[in-house]
């Protein structure tokens, strides 16, 4: 196909505009559907017609008229089912809704690890761990692309906080890089085999991530091999010919979001001019002609036809039953006895759920495209939290329909502390906004009043359970007065119907945490987030340009907590169940590189349930414990089974930079057998004997 392309045919493919509605209401391209990007291919090939999905296929300003889709639970919800296939079956929802609609490339699959607890979009991520987050991101991408979709792995690399994205420098040594995010994008490579890979708005060692030649060409295109295309985000190209060589291949909507149209006006001037050899321009055409290819662009065209809303909101909420996690549970007030007098209170209960904001936001099915909720009226990007229409209060009653539910707002706590006095249990819903371009301004703190609404209903009613909403780990001043915790996330486009669902004990929660809950900001690797605090949302992402040092190195999330004996409000790992397990009899096998965790799962509960048995590293030179490997099993009551989980040996490694390969010190290794990262009730020394592993 490259051979039957002129220059110009192949410089025109590395430019696409914006698809209409990025920035407002911009008119959609000729070609275009509307989204966030648009590319008219050479003849030949599909017209690239590429729309934002983190969780669900986005409609920016509204733009069509019929652009309604069903949304996933957060990608932290996702991470919490801990299950690679619940992630590739939601992948491959969004992949097949976006297909029938006419798109090709879904801007989905975030990888970025949640570094830091206030994190604005740690909502769209799959947590601080690399392996947990290379394997579910890796299998949310072959979900997708299991509809002949590409999806775009992103934002490639170190955009770990919103507050000045644009313009900070993620400085940390290549080493550290490659042990921690570095690992978890090569994973979600070598997983999911991404037709694209999205470059950063931020600069990693002080070089922008579209113009790294480190981060682009030396890790990604010749040390993991990847054979894919590099597309900048939205206004992340700053330069041609440094861009071009540094391995940058497309530039992304850069008639709207770029100063200059670099790789439109530019880029052809470097190449005549003996810049750019024509070879790295053929490179570029290339990577991307290869993966329409690889994904199926071209044998397998979209086909139009009406969303299977019905099946589709199935696997949201199917994935938000796996991902919910529950924090207490004192007494088994949970689940619900079905002929329990409850007080629902707070949250929007009555009408919906929350969702968190900006390019992962979908227009809701069955609402107004800003949802349920009206205000609180913040004008500026991404406007108000936008509520789905699935109420948790409307699916309780089908849950229990011969139960007296009531339901009160919380907005007065008098009100609310009557009604929890009259019910036999009080279930209050507390909510916590986050969105794109901000980290969250209330550091780890429930939005408005309801800290304050939970101590007072707690008081009222020995008997109260919280739900949870939110976008981040918060903190719970009032922990020790509440019966159960649950933290839903954001439970997606059925989240009201999977929350009741859980409640009743129609299913059990089996989700764990994909993050460390700190019990306070001063326990934090950075207990600032520096330049945080802005009047605007746009003032906040070009804040200033600062450097963030992260000198804790890949002692990221749980490892930085084991390694300063901190203890957490949860711990990374950490999650309950209606039933309990007994796992014992851990051992490791060891044949050359393979290393292999053996041991014994049982039910020792009266219900059925699913295990999420962990495997943790020490290694021999010390720092925080390490996640190596886990299953998720189910189990029957009294059931038992023996498991055998192989551990990634990257995890047990030391990446020594200057050979470019990782090294498995041969020595002796602590290893755990754990429900959690906090959990220290099982652990053993096995002798490792070490080897290297080159790419
Ligand atoms: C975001 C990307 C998104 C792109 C297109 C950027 O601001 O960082 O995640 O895919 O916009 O909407």
């Amino acid at each position: 196909m490259l051979d039957h392309l002129t220059l110009q045919q192949k410089l025109s493919m590395v430019f696409t505009v914006d698809g209409g509605g990025t920035v407002g209401a911009t008119p959609i391209p000729p070609g275009g559907l509307g989204s966030a990007g648009y590319l008219k291919s050479p003849t030949g090939l599909p017209a690239l017609q590429i729309a934002d999905a983190g969780l669900g296929l986005r409609n920016p300003s509204h733009i069509r008229p019929d652009g309604q889709a069903v949304e996933l639970p957060s990608g932290l919800a996702i991470a919490s089912t801990w299950s690679t296939d619940t992630a590739r079956q939601g992948g491959s929802m969004i992949g097949g809704e976006a297909w029938h609609q006419g798109f090709n490339v879904l801007l989905a699959g975030g990888a970025n690890l949640t570094r830091d607890p206030r994190g604005g979009r740690n909502f769209e991520y799959a947590g601080e761990d690399p392996l947990l987050t290379g394997k579910i991101v890796g299998a949310t991408i072959s979900g997708i692309q299991s509809q002949n979709v590409i999806s775009t792995l992103k934002h490639y690399a170190m955009n770990d906080l919103e507050t000045s994205r644009m313009t900070l420098s993620a400085d940390i040594d290549n080493a550290a890089m490659r042990e921690s995010d570095l690992l978890a994008f090569e994973i979600a490579v070598e997983t999911g085999h991404p037709g694209a890979v999205m470059c950063a708005y931020n600069r990693v060692n002080d070089i922008y991530a579209c113009e790294n030649p480190y981060l682009l060409t030396t890790v990604l295109k010749d040390d993991w091999k990847y054979p894919g295309f590099v597309m900048s985000d939205w206004g992340g190209t700053r330069s041609s010919f440094r861009a071009a060589l540094a391995g940058l291949d497309q530039e992304s909507a850069g008639d709207s979001t770029d100063t200059r149209q670099y790789f439109r006006d530019i880029l052809p001037r470097d190449v005549q001019q003996g810049r750019v050899p024509i070879s790295r321009v053929d490179d570029m055409a290339r990577r991307i002609i290869r993966s329409m290819y690889a994904v199926g662009l071209v044998d397998h065209p979209h086909e139009i036809a009406p969303l299977d809303v019905a099946h589709d909101m199935l696997v949201s909420q199917q994935t938000e039953e796996k991902g919910a996690v529950l924090l207490k549970n004192q007494s088994n007030l949970l689940p619900l006895d079905r002929k329990a007098r409850i007080a629902v209170i707070g949250g929007h209960a009555d009408v919906g759920i929350l969702s968190g904001g900006g390019s992962t936001q979908v227009d809701p099915i069955g609402a107004p495209p800003e949802g349920v909720v009206k205000g609180p009226g913040k004008k500026e990007w991404p406007g108000d939290p936008v509520y789905f229409p699935s109420s948790p209060l409307a699916f309780m009653r089908e849950e229990a329909p011969s139960a007296h539910i009531t339901f009160d707002s919380g907005t007065n706590i008098t009100q609310a502390i009557e009604a929890a006095q009259k019910a036999d249990v009080a279930v209050v819903f507390v909510t916590q906004y986050t969105f794109e371009g901000s980290d969250a301004p209330n550091s780890m703190r429930l939005d408005g009043n309801q800290d304050a609404l939970v101590a007072a209903v707690a008081h009222a009613n020995p008997h109260t359970v919280v739900v949870m909403e939110t976008g981040d780990p918060i903190l719970m001043p009032w922990l020790p007065d509440v019966g159960a915790v649950l933290e839903a996330w954001y439970p997606g486009s059925a989240g009201g119907h999977a929350i009741a669902r859980l409640l009743y004990g129609t299913v059990a929660p089996s989700g764990h945490l994909p993050m460390t809950f700190p019990a306070a900001a001063a326990q934090l690797a950075h207990p600032d987030i520096a330049g945080d605090g802005a009047d605007t949302v746009f003032q906040m992402q070009f804040r200033s340009d600062q450097e963030v040092i992260y000198d804790e190195g890949s002692e990221v999330g749980y490892r930085w907590f084991d390694r300063n004996h901190a203890q957490p409000l949860f711990p990374f790992g950490y999650g309950l169940t209606y039933t309990t397990f007994q796992n014992d009899g851990l051992h490791l096998v060891q044949c050359r590189h393979n290393i292999i965790a053996t041991f014994t799962v049982r039910n020792t509960g009266s219900r059925a349930g699913i295990d999420v048995p962990q495997i943790y590293v020490r290694l021999p030179d010390g720092g925080g414990r390490r996640l190596a490997g886990w299953n998720t099993v189910t189990l029957a009551p009294g059931e038992s089974k023996g498991i055998s989980v192989p551990l990634d040996p990257r995890i047990l490694a030391r990446f020594d930079a200057k050979q470019g390969r990782w090294n498995v010190a041969s020595g002796h290794y602590t290893i755990w057998l754990a429900s959690s990262s906090g959990d220290n009730s099982d652990s053993k020394s096995f002798k490792i004997d070490g080897f290297h592993i080159s790419h």
